[in-house]
């Protein structure tokens, strides 16, 4: 029998069924991730498909994704709408490149930080993490830390 999805649930209800946290469930909803409506008595109900939504929201939080990049990606689709699986494959495709990206990024940190086990110099000059590809050495040569400090008056 198919789950109704048309039944309104207490937040302690979707807090047990999705495994997120009754504050956390405030917080997304402060942030225009989930929406609720409220009884006479002022009390929030939401509806049953939040649930779904807050699977997505806890899928690609699993994997990085910013919390205003899913809300941009939710926001395409109208508030506790039933997202389709095609819906969703839209989404996780989206955000495939920008974990590929990330990955990328963190190999190339991992290669870098591996130059500096042992080592400890923490220089401006050779080490790539302190100054990752020189930036500095881009601006000229000299103290450019301490002429920018000097610059700026700070
Ligand atoms: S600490 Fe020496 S290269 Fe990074």
């Amino acid at each position: 029998m198919a789950a109704d999805s048309t039944r309104m649930l207490t937040v302690g209800e979707v807090a047990r069924r999705s495994g997120i946290a009754v504050s956390a469930l405030h917080f997304y909803e402060s942030k225009g991730l989930i929406a609720s409506t409220r009884t006479a008595g002022n009390q929030r109900r939401y509806p049953s498909l939040v649930l779904r939504t807050l699977a997505i929201i806890k899928v690609a939080q699993r994997t990085g994704i910013a919390l205003d990049d899913i809300k941009q990606a939710l926001g395409r689709y109208p508030p506790n709408s039933k997202l389709t699986a095609a819906q969703w494959g839209e989404m996780s495709s989206a955000w495939r490149e920008d974990l590929n990206q990330r990955i990328r990024l963190l190999q190339a940190l991992r290669d870098n930080l591996d130059n500096c086990i042992g080592c400890g110099c923490l220089s401006l000059q050779q080490c790539p993490l302190r100054n990752p590809q020189d930036v500095l050495g881009e601006e000229g040569s000299g103290p450019r830390i301490l002429e920018r400090h000097v610059r700026e008056g700070t």
